[in-house]
């Protein structure tokens, strides 16, 4: 409504000519009516209704181009802002938000119900104003011309309306089945490309073609009812028209034969019979477009209405240096799953901290509610004794770099997907970057070097590779704290083990605070301090060296992983 309130004389000049258009479209069949009555009276200037039908058509014509050009247009300019408002507030909605919906659900947000909202604005405004203008004053005319024959004409003509209602009804579930079944026939082809080699390393191509086959049968089969429906649509519509035209003729020539009726008269009528088709069609069309927009609309508003990511909770604090990270009585929920309790933690300027706990402890969840990529709860996490919620996002963030555990990098050179934290960075900056994050050697080995195309369309890196790449762009980013979570858990030892110790002397010469998640006992043990997460709470905190004394999990993990070295070796 608001966009329509914006756009309003796009909208008063397109509405006056649809008007315009109608009530031209009312007048043609009068015209027609007079030429063939002067014909029949045999009147000598006859030609004069001709030009008269001519120039109107003509007029007509022009004036429905335009409103038609109006209206699509500003159907598209709203789809237009639609779609940049969806989604820029999809940017802003909290990540707890994104579990909450798949990304196929969201992709069809904003693929189909925009579509559906665009469709009425096209089309179906242009329905529902042509019932009302066109449909309303050719029932008038008709009823002014003769009111016995109106009845025969329109009796019929309400079959097409109930049949169009029924019709876009059924189109639409349809629709909706077909939209389903292509929308689970593309995410099985995206799923069967990206693992197309665990398929055929296990031998599964043929389970992959029978599930394939399954979906795509499906999609045949909705796809036929209701191209068998769509089929029989005009055909239908035909038949109720059919029927209602020879009513008027039969009861016409009688009323002319017994000189009740001129012949012009009866050529009108059968002309505004045509003219109601359109509009009782409409009704039916219009109305589902309607319910389908709005149905859409809604949801659309569940992305837009939905609560944002709040930047800054009041009253907003400002940070500009890190000197302190602190967690304290920390508890926290995925909805009713309690994965946090009772966390404590803390992290001073220049230290280095080691998360440690067994898998599925809590591990990755506590990282994310350190810069609130997760929303902790109130008087929980504190930098420089700020809570965080009070911290504008954008400072808290630029405060910490974080590698989270599942990494991603662009479909860009090495060197932009380096600079992406730092777009300013030298190639001087990367090289060291990349010597610290033991990724130097492998860039030079490649013929483009740093210019070399990764992702999708260039060259493949390994996940001992793309680890030590988000190191270094973490590394070039350049902020107080370095936040790692299990990112060398695809290196071998003797890489780790050099990475290890050249981070711990990048952080020791520039101060840098790290807080390093890992499994592993070699990452852990150069830290200051290790805090052990066990099903969700600090059980063990402390200097690594005493911790492996105690009889807890990191001694656990100690003897383990020397043993496991010891065999090794
Ligand atoms: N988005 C989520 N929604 C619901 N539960 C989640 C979500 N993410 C994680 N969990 C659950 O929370 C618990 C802790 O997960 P988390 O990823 O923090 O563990 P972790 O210690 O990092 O494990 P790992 O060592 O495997 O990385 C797990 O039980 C996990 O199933
Ligand atoms: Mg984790």
């Amino acid at each position: 409504m608001r966009f329509v309130k914006e756009h309003v004389w796009f909208y008063v000049i397109a509405l006056g000519l649809l008007i315009g258009v109608d009530a031209v479209q009312v007048y043609l069949p009068l015209i027609l009516g007079d030429f063939v009555n002067a014909v029949t009276a045999l009147e000598s200037n006859v030609a004069r209704y001709a030009y008269i039908y001519l120039a109107l058509v003509v007029c007509m014509t022009l004036m429905r181009y335009a409103y038609r050009y109006i209206l699509q247009r500003m159907a598209l300019v709203f789809d237009y802002d639609l779609r940049k408002k969806t989604f820029s507030e999809l940017l802003k909605v909290p990540n707890e938000f994104l579990y909450d919906y798949d990304i196929g659900d969201l992709m069809s947000r904003l693929t189909n119900d925009l579509h559906a909202i665009r469709q009425f604005m096209q089309m179906g405004l242009i329905s529902l104003i042509d019932v009302l203008v066109l449909g309303v004053s050719t029932i008038v005319m008709m009823l002014l011309l003769d009111r016995m024959l109106f009845w025969y004409a329109v009796v019929p003509l309400i079959g097409v309306t109930i049949f169009t209602i029924f019709f876009s009804r059924y189109i639409f579930v349809f629709f909706k089945k077909i939209q389903d079944t292509f929308g689970s026939l593309t995410e099985r082809v995206q799923e069967f490309l990206t693992n197309i080699r665990v398929l055929r390393a296990f031998g599964k191509g043929h389970k992959a073609i029978g599930i394939f086959e399954s979906v795509n049968a499906d999609y045949y089969k909705y796809y036929l009812r209701e191209v068998r429906l769509d089929a029989l649509f005009g055909p239908i519509t035909g038949l109720f028209a059919g029927i209602s035209t020879l009513l008027v003729i039969w009861v016409g020539i009688r009323e002319l034969q017994a000189g009740r009726l001129e012949l012009g008269t009866l050529v009108s009528y059968v002309n505004y019979i045509g003219l109601l088709l359109w509009p009782m069609m409409a009704i039916g069309f219009g109305l589902s477009n309607l319910q389908r927009a709005n149905a859409s609309m809604k949801r659309i508003e569940d992305i837009i209405l939905a609560p944002k990511e709040v930047p800054c909770f009041e009253p907003c604090h400002h940070v500009d240096k890190f000197e302190k990270l602190e967690v304290k009585n920390l508890h926290f929920s995925y909805g009713d799953r309690k994965v946090l309790e009772n966390v404590h933690l803390e992290v001073n300027a220049g230290e280095l901290i080691g998360i440690a706990g067994p898998i599925g402890s809590g591990k990755s969840t506590l990282t994310k509610l350190l810069i609130r990529v997760l929303e902790p709860p109130e008087n929980t996490v504190f930098v420089n004794g700020i809570d965080v919620r009070h911290i504008p996002l954008k400072e808290l963030r630029s405060l910490v770099t974080y590698v989270p555990q599942s990494i991603y990098l662009f479909s860009m050179t090495v060197r932009d997907n380096l600079k992406f934290g730092n777009p300013t960075a030298t190639d001087e900056q990367i090289w060291e970057a990349l010597e610290v994050a033991c990724l130097a050697e492998d860039i030079r080995l490649l013929p483009q070097g740093l210019d070399t195309l990764i992702g999708e369309r260039g060259l493949t890196l390994s996940g001992g590779q793309k680890q030590r790449m988000a190191i270094a762009r973490a590394l070039l980013a350049d902020r107080p704290v370095l936040m790692l979570d299990d990112a060398f858990s695809a290196l071998d030892t003797v890489t780790e083990e050099q990475l290890v110790k050249n981070l711990v002397d990048y952080a020791r010469l520039n101060n840098k605070s790290v807080i390093l998640v890992s499994h592993r006992i070699s990452a852990l043990l150069p830290t200051d301090r290790v805090y052990v997460l066990i099903s969700g709470s600090t059980k063990e905190f402390g200097p690594p060296a005493e911790l492996i004394k105690q009889q807890g999990y990191l001694a656990h993990l100690y003897r383990i992983q020397v043993l496991e070295g010891l065999v090794h070796g």
